[in-house]
């Protein structure tokens, strides 16, 4: 029998955070109530990550549909990543609820292209006992060129933690599959959530378990 090349590996467990070294699509399903996840984009340059090869859909669409339990799914891109790929990236029985622009005080700009704001779009239902959710979140102020973090695109923690704040309430566990760097882990350990976070790459999954190891004693401190 041939020997799989990727097994996951043994959770670690930091504070609230389960994180697992391994492909999501063996790994999912998992118990969560929530996806919050910044996938591989279909823009994303062929080789700059691990699923940047053109079947980015599939990836997403896996790691979706084995999350069918889950409430809500909130879905980061790119200002420039095509919004038409969702069509076949997020299975269609969860309704789509709304995007949330998630800006920058400092714009970035690719080409001609001046803004550098992400976009996240949420399917499935609203958390129990949300009232309004806004259409942008609070604007990182820290340029993108300062997050010095060893991955090629990080997002902003003050984004996460809006992000997570507006989607999830204080009982439930957040998942991200595509963990990168653990942001959304950091952002689940400011608001209390608890999390699970998947990443394939071992020098990612490696620098996700620092960051958020540093932010769970911090935390301890004050
Ligand atoms: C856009 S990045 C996420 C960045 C993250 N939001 C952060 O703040 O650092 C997507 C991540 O998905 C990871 N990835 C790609 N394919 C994967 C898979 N099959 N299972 C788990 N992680 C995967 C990549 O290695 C990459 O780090």
């Amino acid at each position: 029998m041939l020997s799989d090349p990727n097994p996951p590996r043994r959770p670690v467990q930091v504070g609230p955070c389960t994180l697992i070294h391994g492909d999501a699509l063996q790994c999912l399903p998992v118990q969560a109530n929530v996806v919050i996840t910044d996938p591989v984009w279909p823009n994303c340059p062929p080789g700059l990550l691990a699923g940047a090869d053109g079947l980015q859909h599939g990836l997403l669409y896996g790691a979706l549909a084995a999350m069918d339990g889950a409430r809500t799914w909130v879905v980061i891109l790119g200002f420039d990543s095509d919004p038409r790929w969702l069509n076949r990236a997020v299975p269609s029985n969860k309704p789509f609820i709304r995007t949330q622009s998630l800006p920058y005080a400092v714009p970035g700009y690719r080409g001609r292209l001046l803004g550098g704001d992400e976009i996240a779009y949420a399917f499935g239902a609203i958390p129990p006992g949300r009232g309004l959710i806004p259409g942008r979140v609070t604007t990182e102020v820290q340029p993108k060129s300062k997050r010095k973090v060893n991955h090629p695109c990080p997002r902003s923690p003050v984004h996460m933690a809006a992000l997570v704040r507006w989607w999830s309430v204080d009982t439930d566990t957040v998942l991200d599959p595509f963990m990168g760097s653990g942001t959304t882990g950091i952002a689940c350990v400011r608001g209390a959530r608890r999390f699970i976070g998947i990443e394939r790459d071992a020098t990612h999954f490696a620098t996700a378990v620092d960051r958020i190891r540093r932010e769970v004693s911090q935390g301890r401190l004050l």
